[in-house]
């Protein structure tokens, strides 16, 4: 049964944007592991624009599922990878200038490389996996560096706006799967994914886990928002005129 992974960024998104002190990404996580999440996914930019080290850090310490650590391959995350030492990492490209991760990580050539950067945190017990999109040469190319995982990038599919084209990359990660299953990677699926587009996976096998952030997070407002103001309105009811 595949699971979910739930990604907490977008609660630091928000507090970011006032640079305060709430949300806070830790108490989310928690939420979301008592809804029912099987992990925690946290990107930690290089330029910090959503998630803080000290969100890792106390997310890491509450943490009762598995906690994945999506990064660039630099240095500076290896380092951190290794202090922090979450269940997984996930190798992703990072771009300054990005809205969000746009394509999936170049491993073409850059196995040897990749194998090297994981090969420390592989004997520190982290597991493995790489971004990569629906591309058979990739997913060659992300097996030779011995991970254990790649996550499949959905993000083309699910901005797709026309049904030809969306049914196009939906064959594209169907075919993926089918090809990263057969030469023993596990896969994984993320970005872009929501109540409407997952429909399509629910009878594919061979996918380990959804990671999904954005959706998740909306509904949560719109789930929400309708106790937020009761509370608030009600609050001031109390006040005098
Ligand atoms: N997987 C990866 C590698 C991502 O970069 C993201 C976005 O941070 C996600 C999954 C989750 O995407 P979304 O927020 O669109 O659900």
């Amino acid at each position: 049964m595949p699971v979910l992974a739930v990604n907490v960024d977008h609660v630091a998104t928000l507090r970011q944007a006032r640079m305060g002190i709430e949300p806070e990404p830790v108490t989310a996580a928690y939420m979301a592991e008592m809804a029912g999440a099987t992990g925690i996914i946290v990107h930690l930019r290089e330029d910090r624009r959503h998630i803080q080290d000290r969100d890792v850090e106390l997310i890491r310490k509450t943490c009762n599922t598995r906690l994945n650590l999506e990064m660039a391959a630099t240095k500076e995350m290896q380092g951190i990878a290794l202090e922090i030492d979450p269940e997984f990492v996930c190798l992703v490209p990072e771009k300054r200038q990005e809205l969000t991760t746009e394509g999936g990580l170049n491993c073409i050539g850059r196995e040897k490389e990749l194998a090297d950067y994981l090969t420390p945190l592989r004997a520190k017990g982290i597991r493995s996996s790489l971004f990569i999109d629906a591309d058979p040469k990739q997913i060659e190319a992300a097996s030779a560096t011995g991970t254990e995982f790649i996550e499949i990038h959905t993000g083309h599919y699910a901005d797709a706006k026309e049904i030809t084209a969306r049914n196009k990359e939906l064959a594209k990660i169907l075919d993926a799967i089918k090809l990263a299953r057969n030469i023993g990677l596990k896969v994984n699926l993320g970005h872009g994914l929501n109540y409407r587009n997952i429909l399509a996976f629910k009878d594919v096998t061979g996918i380990s886990e959804y990671s999904i952030g954005h959706s998740i997070m909306a509904r949560a407002i719109y789930i929400g928002l309708d106790r937020a103001v009761r509370d608030m309105a009600e609050l001031i009811r109390t006040f005098v005129d």
